[in-house]
């Protein structure tokens, strides 16, 4: 039986942990070659080697446009153009309003939004070239949904995921590639340890207490995993997924909907 994205190439940002690492698995599983782009470069590469020859270790700083054309250079030399690209770096913080530093703001605008969008736009002006078509997934979270009194930047910026996605969706169907997102819920690994850490200084909670929390409120009844997410994130690289535009997707146990 073939993959579903056989003899695709495919780019996922911020992919040597986490949430990312687990969709360059799973499309590596279904025949694609996939770049390991990270910021942390020595993890991709440990990375990459763990998962086998289809994946190898890019390095990429999402907030640097010489870096991303760089790294979009790299793909196109190594895997002969681009197929599938997943916007999925980003980073999480927390505080008050009234807390809230112009340095925390400015770091997640730009690893989180400009470096997505700019990301997008590099490796678009690619498939445009190759005339080839692609497909661009964007890591939306339910963040993006609705605010929370202590997370307004984060959830700001997936909010501006959301909007964008649904922008480079319409924009950029006519070149045969669709946008689209995933929002997930809540994903437990290293980025929540670090989001527990922050909870436990802020509302005064033991080490593991808010994440045990939030995951109780899931109506599936546990945090998500990344394997979790896997299965939306090939099937909106797949061909099965062409008349999809533009649209952002939920995928977390139904806690959006609670
Ligand atoms: N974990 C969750 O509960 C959750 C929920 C909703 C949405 N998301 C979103 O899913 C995506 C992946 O989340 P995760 O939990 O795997 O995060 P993570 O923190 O585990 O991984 C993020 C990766 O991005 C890399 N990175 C950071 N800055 C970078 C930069 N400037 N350039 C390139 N790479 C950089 C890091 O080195 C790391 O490997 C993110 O967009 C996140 O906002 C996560």
């Amino acid at each position: 039986m073939t993959g579903r994205l056989e003899g695709k190439s495919a780019i996922i940002t911020g992919s040597a942990r986490g949430i990312g690492r687990a969709f360059a698995e799973a499309y590596v599983r279904e025949g694609a070659r996939v770049a390991i782009a990270d910021i942390d470069v020595d993890r991709a590469s440990e990375t990459a080697a763990a998962i086998g020859p289809a994946a190898y270790a890019v390095r990429l700083d999402v907030t640097d446009q010489a870096s991303i054309e760089a790294a979009v250079k790299t793909v196109e030399q190594t895997a002969g153009g681009i197929d599938i690209l997943v916007n999925n770096a980003a980073l999480f913080d927390l505080a008050p309003i009234v807390e809230i530093s112009r340095e925390s703001y400015d770091r997640l605008f730009a690893i989180n939004v400009a470096g997505s969008l700019f990301m997008l736009q590099v490796v678009a002006r690619s498939m445009i070239a190759a005339g080839r078509g692609g497909k661009i997934i964007n890591m939306a979270s339910q963040a993006g949904r609705r605010g929370e009194a202590l997370v307004a930047v984060y959830c700001a910026t997936k909010a501006a995921i959301i909007s964008l996605t649904q922008s480079a969706g319409l924009d950029l169907i006519k070149h045969g590639i669709n946008v689209n997102a995933i929002a997930p819920g809540v994903v437990d690994g290293e980025h929540w340890d670090g989001v527990d850490a922050l909870f436990a200084r802020h509302e005064n909670l033991p080490p593991g207490e808010k994440k045990r929390q939030v995951g109780e409120a899931v109506p599936f009844g546990r945090m998500g995993t990344p394997q979790d997410l896997t299965g939306m994130a090939i099937f909106l690289a797949s061909p099965e997924a062409d008349y999809i535009v533009a649209q952002t997707y939920n995928v977390d146990g139904g806690n959006w909907m609670s």
